[in-house]
């Protein structure tokens, strides 16, 4: 069986062609804090900058040194919050170690009308209230499930397991597949029978962080399977999923590269456009 693959360049392409009428009426402007030069971050920022180009969006990079104190941050993110010309910005992690304990209060602090990578408590807190308050959802969850829509997967009464349950992509993700009527099972590395889990799936969400840790022998045959990971191998980026392995097993499947990855940035661009509407019913 040659399984669907969930294209994710082909579907944050037809996201950002949506967007971009939009991005030239309401003229939003994001910004990036980068602070220091976490290798893996550049390449995210560049992809970020490059997708805002794509769809004209105005962009700016605040690209702070190493040794910015939590002061300093706090103060560039204050400056933020009441700049009326900045419609979204969000603190690229990970941070630098005299800044890594303190990311909870760090996402405190951004504003949440501006939160465009909605890791605040507020936006992840209205998730859970219903689909119709998900404004401002964590770019990874929501690229996830624009990536299933796009190619008309099914999500209603299917069994989902997503494997990890992270605060910005597990967890988020149940809540958004629960809202639109899945029977979601989170696992975690606690969990005793993983793979009688996964094997019990309709749809698998591998957000794990190991390299090809989910196998052909751990899925149904016929399951739908999204690698968020992204792991740099001596053999080139790779997933959480054994993508040769399940190939002839699932009916559809999530590439790494290409799949979730620009589904995420897509979803950050979107956010930053729905930011500015709501900025600009509330003014
Ligand atoms: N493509 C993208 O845009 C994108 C965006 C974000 C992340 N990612 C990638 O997605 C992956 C997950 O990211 P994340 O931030 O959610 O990672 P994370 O914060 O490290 O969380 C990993 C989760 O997997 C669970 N886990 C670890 N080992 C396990 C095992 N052996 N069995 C079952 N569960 C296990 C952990 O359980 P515990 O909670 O019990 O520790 C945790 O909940 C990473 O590869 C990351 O690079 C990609």
């Amino acid at each position: 069986m040659t399984p669907l693959l969930l294209d994710g360049k082909e579907a944050s392409k037809a996201l950002l062609e949506f967007l971009q009428p939009l991005v030239e009426t309401l003229d939003p402007k994001l910004v990036v804090v980068q602070v220091g030069d976490d290798p893996s971050s550049e390449s995210y920022i560049k992809q970020k900058m490059k997708s805002c180009e794509k769809v004209g969006m105005r962009n700016e990079h605040r690209h702070l040194d190493a040794s910015t104190s939590f002061e300093e941050l706090m103060a560039v993110i204050d400056e933020l919050n009441k700049d009326d010309d900045v419609t979204g910005f969000f603190v690229q992690l990970p941070l630098p170690d005299q800044l890594n304990d303190r990311v909870p209060e760090i996402i405190k602090a951004i504003d949440p009308m501006k939160d465009i990578d909605g890791f605040g408590a507020y936006n992840l807190g209205k998730m859970f209230l219903g689909k119709e308050y998900e404004h401002l959802p964590p770019a990874t969850p929501s690229g996830i499930i624009r990536l299933l829509e796009h190619f008309d997967i099914e999500i209603a009464g299917k069994h989902v397991v997503v494997v990890g349950r992270s605060n910005t992509v597990g967890k988020p993700v149940a809540i958004m597949l629960l809202n639109r009527n899945a029977t979601v099972t989170i696992c975690h590395s606690k969990t005793k029978d993983l793979e009688d889990q996964i094997r019990k799936a309709d749809i698998v969400i591998a957000a794990v962080g190991k390299p090809k840790m989910i196998t052909a022998d751990m899925v149904k045959d016929g399951a739908v399977v999204v690698d968020v990971g992204i792991h740099r191998t001596e053999d080139g980026l790779c997933g959480d999923t054994d993508f040769k392995g399940l190939e002839s097993k699932v009916s559809a499947i999530s590439p790494v590269p290409g799949g979730v990855g620009p589904m995420t940035v897509a979803s950050l661009i979107r956010n930053c456009v729905t930011a500015k509407e709501r900025q600009m019913a509330i003014r």
